[in-house]
């Protein structure tokens, strides 16, 4: 399904200056249940063992197969996520991580998160994480209430959280705790008191999301009763003030870090870096002197397995077109608070930003952007209503 190297370094239109820092991400699919609310490749692994063996022989010859397409590139993160990555024993963590350093040439700060989830490990296998190389830790708390738990469907409990969150406390400098809001049923106490609780930890880190109902969950055939829309903005009021408060700056539009711990990884994303994702179901972009290329991997991890290891991981890939290139770059930097700089638009895209000057005036008229010659970035109000100021970029049909 992939082209060989060659035919993505053929001649183009489209110049980059330069090619942006590159990123790699490692999806591990398997959890011990399905929560109701998550659409991601997650598979729930029931009585069967974990394939891990074959699963990293996979993983392997996937990342040996794509070596070509980054040939030389140094790696500034790597993001090992899920699924329940902390499912994986952590000799098999070991494995993986220095395979990915014997085959990728990472960067001597490389940021190596992993994420875990809260009674999915004892304290030892933490710290071996640790000592396996990992040095950030994404603890997928979601909330510390147990009615709540209960509610969405989460298999562990509160006590599990915060023991999960003490232990990511007392072994990794950086570490992150994800929440959900407006759960079915939350009251304004109750998200004061999941930020009291989480806030205690003096994370430098946390990922604070809005409970979506996607297509094809459990909660999308039989939707829980959830707070209304002003219900849900004065919890969102509550949480960054809080967090700023605690010296959590919100510098995404779900994330919250102290100065200088913003997650490396994410920010690349946002920026518009380049990545390689290997594993199940994995998306990668990788640029190219004259185009940019997205790639996706086989989903169903047991065809996956089989794919990968004859080295046929990818499932799908196709060239950015160049108008969507445009779109694809505001999407995700218009999240950042900050905006971006100018000369981002062009390094990152290779088109001038005068090729969205009309798009960018509508959005200055209508109070949605704020931008001198250095930086473009949403206004408070832009911010709110993030998705209209995204629409304006979209190609022509
Ligand atoms: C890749 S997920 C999984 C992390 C980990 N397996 C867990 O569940 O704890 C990362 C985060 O996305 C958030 N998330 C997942 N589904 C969501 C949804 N439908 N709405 C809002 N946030 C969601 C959760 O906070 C979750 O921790
Ligand atoms: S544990 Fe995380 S990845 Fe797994 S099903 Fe639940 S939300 Fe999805």
């Amino acid at each position: 399904m992939t082209a060989p190297v060659e035919h993505h370094l053929r001649p183009g239109t489209l110049q980059l200056p330069s090619l942006p820092p590159l990123a790699l991400y490692v999806h591990l699919p398997w959890c011990l249940a399905k929560c109701p609310y998550c659409d991601f490749n997650s598979h729930e692994i029931g009585s069967t063992p974990l394939p891990e063996q074959r699963y990293l022989a996979a993983l392997q010859a996937d990342l040996e197969s794509a070596l070509p397409l980054v040939w030389g590139r140094p790696v500034v993160s790597v993001f090992i996520g899920g699924g329940t990555p902390s499912l994986f024993s952590s000799v098999g963590i070991e494995s993986l991580i220095s395979t990915l350093r014997s085959l990728l040439p990472l960067e001597p700060a490389c940021e190596i998160t992993l994420e875990a989830n809260p009674g999915t490990f004892e304290r030892e296998r933490f710290r071996a994480f640790a000592r396996a190389g990992v040095n950030r830790l994404s603890i997928g708390v979601q909330s510390f209430d147990d009615a709540l738990l209960k509610r969405i469907g989460r298999v562990h409990d509160a006590a599990q959280a915060r023991a999960a969150v003490h232990e990511a406390s007392e072994t990794f400098d950086r570490f992150n705790i994800d929440l959900m809001y407006a759960l079915p049923g939350q009251t304004m106490q109750q998200l004061h008191a999941d930020l009291d609780q989480a806030l205690a930890f003096r994370p430098p880190h946390l990922s604070v999301y809005h409970l979506t109902i996607e297509p094809n969950t459990r909660f999308a055939l039989d939707p829980p009763e959830r707070p209304d829309d002003d219900l849900a903005n004065d919890m969102l009021d509550a949480i960054t003030d809080r967090t700023q408060s605690a010296g959590l700056n919100r510098y995404e539009v779900s994330a919250f870090a102290r100065p200088g711990r913003e997650c490396v990884h994410n920010l690349n994303y946002w920026q518009f870096g380049d990545y390689l994702g290997i594993g199940a179901g994995a998306h990668g972009k990788v640029s190219f002197p004259h185009r940019v290329l997205r790639q996706v991997r086989w989903r169903e991890p047991m065809t996956y397995i089989a794919r990968a290891l004859a080295a046929e991981a990818v499932s799908n890939e196709h060239e950015v077109a160049r108008d969507a290139l445009a779109f694809e770059f505001m999407l995700n930097a218009l999240r950042l608070r900050g905006g971006f700089p100018t000369t981002l638009f062009f390094e990152r895209t290779g088109l001038p930003l005068s090729s969205i000057e009309p798009a960018l005036q509508r959005a200055e008229a209508r109070g949605l952007i704020e931008r001198d010659a250095f930086v473009v970035r949403a206004s408070a109000k832009g911010f709110d209503f993030l998705s209209d100021l995204q629409q304006l970029f979209l190609p022509p049909a």
